[in-house]
């Protein structure tokens, strides 16, 4: 049985602003109160791990432990299956130090190019790993995904990262294209939000 959230304040343990605003909008209807972990001046734990759930729990816990309160944390990435997964964990890295991901997405493509993958077999997905952690050690972690291909040139500035470049399953414009209402219907981070509310904030 996945354990419930009674707790009527939680950390969201991260520095990403944007971030913390989707989290916040996601647990308030629910009657929770967030403080974030730059308001608590929190360290930035340095991201071991191979996979997203193993980040998102060492965040989560990490928080829930500094600030004493349940804390949630997220790790996401592009996956693509052609270059065995890459950038996956390291898709934020890809951007450089100024966090450029229009050079991120040129890596991209100069990639597939040089691996020679031709345009049917550019599949990839976006992930997203969720953890809800108490300060007790006790941690719930949900995934979501989101199914597609990388498309070339880029297209669309509606969204982030690399939004343009992805087109979802069963669409035909990218998710840099779509409206945000329509791409949070669907992607890997709604997914896994939805799977939290059920299991903890029900
Ligand atoms: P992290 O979760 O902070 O390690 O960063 C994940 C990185 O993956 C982001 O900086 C983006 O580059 C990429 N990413 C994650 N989710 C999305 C998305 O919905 N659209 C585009 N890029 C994403």
């Amino acid at each position: 049985m996945p354990r419930t959230l009674t707790e009527p304040k939680l950390l969201v343990a991260s520095h990403n602003k944007g971030k913390v605003r989707e989290i916040a909008a996601l647990v308030e209807p629910f009657g929770k109160a967030v403080v974030s972990a730059g308001e608590l001046e929190l360290a930035e734990p340095v991201e071991p791990g191979m996979t997203f759930i193993e980040i998102s729990e060492v965040k989560a816990l990490a928080g829930a432990k500094a600030a004493g309160l349940p804390a949630l944390a997220d790790d996401s990435g592009l996956s693509i299956h052609a270059l065995d997964g890459e950038p996956g964990v390291y898709s934020a890295r890809w951007g450089g130090p100024k966090k450029d991901f229009t050079r991120a997405m040129g890596k991209v493509h100069e990639a597939l190019e040089e691996w020679g993958i031709p345009d049917t077999e550019r599949q990839a997905h976006f992930t997203c790993a969720l953890s809800l952690a108490w300060p007790d050690g006790h941690c719930e972690t949900f995934e979501g995904k989101v199914y597609g291909q990388i498309t070339w040139p880029a297209r669309g500035d509606k969204g982030f990262g690399y939004d343009p470049i992805f087109i979802a399953d069963g669409y035909d414009i990218t998710f840099g294209e779509m409206e945000p209402a329509d791409k949070h219907a669907i992607s890997h981070r709604a997914r896994a939000f939805a799977q939290l509310v059920e299991a903890c904030l029900q």
